[in-house]
């Protein structure tokens, strides 16, 4: 277990088509296995030694779903953040959220605070929950931040690098994720944290969300541990 990744990120997708193959009538019955799956893989990771897990729970896009399968989605969330407050304590993992957190509903706005507060002494593990998140909407905000500190003379020009920039997002106090999961067989990004990621290594599992275990998650760290991580060097240098 050396050479662990310090962060490791989770696109968890799959639950809709989860649902649908087990006859249930909607996908909501997907997401709140996926919740389920959410826990296994936080206690996982936090078991494994993993310092910050990130998960991608509600997207900027998700907003354009259906009604009620957005109402589901936060009833769960609030329900969801709410129950899992004395698992958080006992693994001694503190709750964090990114994202515009100011277009959630008040209550589950109000139960994330209060969660992220309860659990803010917590030191073994960081689990961080995207919801309204978007990576360019995020770049497109920090961009607006480091102008308008130029535009007060705060900032110099030649001083936003790439620290400034990282510093600007959302992220700013976690390293970046040294690897990114997604789930359901789905080869893509979808806007997560697109600045972030720039040397992650991508694992794709043929699992949907629901599905997901502790296995799933060895899996992939396994498959990082496998791969030379050469960031621009050749494979001389690194031995
Ligand atoms: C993707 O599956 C999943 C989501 C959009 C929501 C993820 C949410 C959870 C796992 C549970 C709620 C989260 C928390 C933090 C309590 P999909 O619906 O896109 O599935 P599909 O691609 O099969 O349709």
């Amino acid at each position: 277990m050396n050479n662990l990744p310090e962060h490791i990120a989770i696109i968890m997708d799959g639950n809709g088509r989860w649902a649908k193959q087990h006859g249930f009538l909607t996908r909501i019955k997907g997401h709140e296995r996926g919740v389920l799956a959410l826990k296994a893989a936080a206690t996982g990771a936090a078991e494994l030694g993993i310092k910050y897990l990130t998960v991608y729970a509600f997207s900027s896009e998700n907003w354009s779903r259906p009604q009620a399968e957005v109402n589901a989605l936060m009833r769960i969330l609030v329900k969801s953040i709410k129950r899992e407050l004395k698992t958080l304590m006992e693994k001694n993992i503190r709750l964090n959220a990114i994202g515009n957190l100011s277009t959630l509903p008040k209550d589950c706005q109000d139960e994330l605070q209060e969660v992220m507060n309860a659990t803010a002494g917590n030191d073994h593990m960081v689990l961080t929950l995207a919801l309204s998140y978007g990576s360019r909407q995020e770049i497109t905000q920090a961009m607006q931040s480091l102008a308008l500190q130029v535009a007060n003379g705060e900032l110099k020009p030649e001083d936003i690098d790439q620290a400034a920039i990282s510093g600007a997002l959302h992220t700013a106090e976690m390293p970046d994720p040294d690897l990114v999961i997604r789930t359901s067989g789905e080869q893509r990004i979808s806007n997560f944290l697109l600045w972030q990621i720039s040397y992650a290594e991508l694992v794709f599992l043929n699992v949907l969300w629901p599905d997901f275990s502790k296995e799933h998650l060895e899996q992939a760290i396994a498959q990082f541990q496998g791969r030379e991580r050469r960031i621009g060097k050749t494979s001389e240098q690194l031995k």
